[in-house]
């Protein structure tokens, strides 16, 4: 095994996941865009390979809210590959302002596409990790998760699988804030089941990136407006893409794991039960700290129950 890294970004047609495909392509690494949407993906296909002058980036189908479409995924990437070493599960359904979805396995759509796919697709790419002298995940968390500084907020497990009774409530934004932060327990909780493997994993707590014109379509009008605007501050995706390329490549990381990691390249803090005033707005506005819901026992045993249970039949 040479510096040459053979690396998995899901969602890398677009946004982050296309910038972080140019960087780790320049670099000369072995990249495989995991993506839905294969006509579309396609094209960035051959414009990474032009503009990187690098052959070695494949394109594969991969639709991560749906089991079938990953067993299918995971199974073509064993046969033509013999190890893995960086997986990064930058896709996401952030569809704001969208109506309740089912994936095609029966659960809510945002939590299938951002935590149940993300644990199945990883569970069945073990071994290959395993393979690897220096194995790393990366998820892409997002500060939507601030919302459980509210210590009332709770993720509501009970209602990720099957219709919902009632709909009139339902708000994709709330269900994009529960699986991010599903996703930094899972994290943490990933990187102790796998410690013993040497496999880190670890979470990249997004502020803000500029967004394309398709992703800015997917959101409802509302939401649009908003979006545009806060593309007026966000930093190019390239920003954040060089940085998921650091935190998975450079030296300096490769002994970190559960860890949650801001857009300075800072190890994040967890926030304190009842904190006062001056703490909450410090809490609220730096960067530094998430909410220690992620850290709880009891709620990552329950995220990882549900997570074995709605996959134990794929
Ligand atoms: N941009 C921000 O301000 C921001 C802030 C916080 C966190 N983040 C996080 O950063 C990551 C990248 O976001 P981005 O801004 O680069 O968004 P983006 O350009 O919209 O990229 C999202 C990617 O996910 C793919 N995707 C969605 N559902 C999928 C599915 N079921 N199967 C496979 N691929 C799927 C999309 O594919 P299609 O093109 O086929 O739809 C697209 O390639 C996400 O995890 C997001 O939550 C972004």
């Amino acid at each position: 095994m040479g510096d040459e890294k053979i690396v998995i970004i899901t969602g890398a047609n677009s946004g982050i996941g296309r910038a972080a495909t140019y960087i780790f392509a320049k670099e000369g690494h072995v990249v495989i865009m995991a993506c839905r949407n294969l006509e579309k993906s396609k094209v960035v296909q051959q414009e990474m390979m032009k503009e990187t002058n690098n052959d070695n980036v494949d394109l594969m189908e991969l639709d991560i809210s749906s089991f079938a479409s990953i067993r299918q995924f995971c199974s073509e990437f064993k046969e033509k590959y013999n190890r893995l070493d960086i997986l990064i599960h930058n896709a996401a359904y952030f569809n704001h302002g969208s109506k309740f979805k089912l994936s095609p396995d029966n659960l809510e759509l945002t939590f299938a596409t951002n935590t149940f796919g993300p644990f199945v697709m990883t569970e069945s790419l073990l071994e290959h990790l395993k393979k690897s002298n220096d194995p790393r995940i990366l998820h892409a968390s997002s500060n939507i998760v601030k919302h459980f500084f509210d210590e009332k907020r709770k993720i509501d497990f009970d209602k990720l699988i099957g219709e919902m009774d009632d709909t009139k409530g339902f708000s994709v934004y709330k269900m994009y804030s529960h699986s991010k932060m599903a996703l930094v327990m899972l994290t943490f909780k990933m990187a102790d089941e796998y410690s013993e493997h040497g496999i880190k994993v670890n979470a990249l707590q997004i502020n803000g990136a500029k967004m394309s014109k398709d992703t800015l379509k997917k959101v409802s009008p509302g939401w649009r407006l908003v979006a545009r605007m806060q593309n007026l501050f966000f930093p190019p995706a390239s920003k954040m893409a060089d940085i998921y390329y650091y935190l998975c490549t450079s030296r300096e990381w490769n002994n970190t794991t559960g860890r949650n990691i801001n857009d300075k390249k800072e190890i994040m803090i967890s926030s304190k039960d009842n904190p006062g005033i001056g703490l909450q707005i410090k809490q609220l506005t730096s960067n530094i700290f998430y909410p220690n819901y992620a850290d709880k026992k009891e709620n990552q045993d329950k995220l990882w129950e549900m997570c074995l249970e709605v996959s134990k039949d794929m």
